[in-house]
């Protein structure tokens, strides 16, 4: 299984339009110290040339054309327009992942993998899908609770990729009428050969259910919204706590933003774990910050945009990816 990470940002990107924090700042001033990103989103294959799109993000231009995408079969005019992408997998309906939906209108034909709750709210609170449908043919296959989903490509073939939503603790989009169950979701995506990798990039807990099924994954991309609480608080920019937008911080909960984060719970994995939608205030984000020293000391990984992991199959010894071949140069795009 292939992995590409499109985009690695929260909301907003990095650095955001209207913010001058330290770390928007310093992506301006000196991005080799602070990489610019764009909004989270990630591409999954089986073969690495037929890929489906995890989350829909308003970047979703930018972030097609990293995709190492097969040219249209030479031929007829018919073959002129060719949507290069298999299908769009959500894991919630927040902006950041599903304006993306209403930017691929120019597909004839979408399919679209997701819940109920989170088709719901697309349908009737968003609206993003009635609107993409007066453009384009847009299908939902629904993506039941705990049961692993066949992904098909689009001439109907099995891609040899299943995916399995499953709910994670936070709050509905503020824009949702409903607070149904699967309004949220981390997907485990699997191979034929035994392949996983978990995508959770909003998740308000980490317990120890959460922690054991994402055991089972050689990649775990998970929320890194925030380092710390109170990070938004500190800065004066909101008054809300990670926790209260549905995102788990990564250094910690308490006051003291040390204990009880993401990061001491996620460094006992045996998969490779990357951070990925990162909000533009993480001090992760900048390279040479204590808090990256943390992360990359507990041997996780800050996401950055282009990076391309093959997940190993689950079996002894091979369980992990490894750094060098995240690293290198030949696996990653940037
Ligand atoms: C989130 O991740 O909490 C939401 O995407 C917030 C937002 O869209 O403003
Ligand atoms: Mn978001
Ligand atoms: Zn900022």
């Amino acid at each position: 299984m292939q992995v590409m990470l499109l985009g690695t940002a929260a909301g907003g990107g990095f650095p955001q339009w209207n913010c001058w924090c330290p770390a928007c700042a310093l992506a301006r001033s000196d991005p080799a110290r602070a990489r610019p990103r764009t909004q989270s989103s990630v591409a999954v294959s089986a073969d690495g040339r037929r890929w489906f799109l995890v989350n829909a993000s308003p970047d979703v231009r930018e972030q097609l054309a990293r995709l190492p995408l097969p040219s249209p079969p030479a031929g007829g005019s018919r073959l002129t327009r060719h949507v290069p992408i298999e299908g769009v997998v959500l894991t919630d309906a927040e902006l950041d992942h599903s304006l993306g939906i209403a930017l691929l209108r120019e597909a004839r034909r979408l399919r679209v993998y997701a819940t109920a709750a989170v088709s719901d709210t697309l349908e009737r609170d968003s609206r993003l899908l009635p609107v993409t449908r007066a453009f384009a043919d847009v299908a939902v296959t629904e993506l039941v609770l705990t049961v692993p989903v066949a992904l098909h490509l689009t001439d109907g073939a099995e891609s040899g990729l299943t995916v399995e939503a499953f709910a994670v603790p936070g709050d509905p989009p503020r824009f949702a009428s409903g607070n149904l169950a699967g309004h949220t979701v981390g997907l485990l995506f699997r191979d034929g050969a035994g392949a996983t990798c978990a995508y959770v990039p909003a998740c308000g807990a980490l317990d120890d259910s959460l922690l054991a099924r994402l055991a089972c994954a050689s990649l775990v991309l998970f929320d890194g919204t925030f380092w710390s609480a109170d990070e938004l608080v500190a800065l004066g920019i909101g008054d809300r706590r990670a926790q209260d937008m549905g995102h788990v911080p990564i250094g910690g909960l308490g006051d003291d933003g040390t204990r009880g984060g993401s990061l001491e719970r996620l460094a006992t994995l045996p998969g490779w774990v990357v951070y990925t939608h990162i909000n533009n205030t993480n001090p992760v984000l900048i390279e040479d910050s204590p808090q990256r020293s943390a992360v990359e000391g507990a041997g996780l990984t800050v996401g950055e945009d282009g990076m391309r992991f093959t997940v190993p199959a689950t079996g002894a010894g091979e369980r992990r990816a490894s750094a060098a071949e995240h690293r290198s140069p030949t696996v990653v795009v940037r």
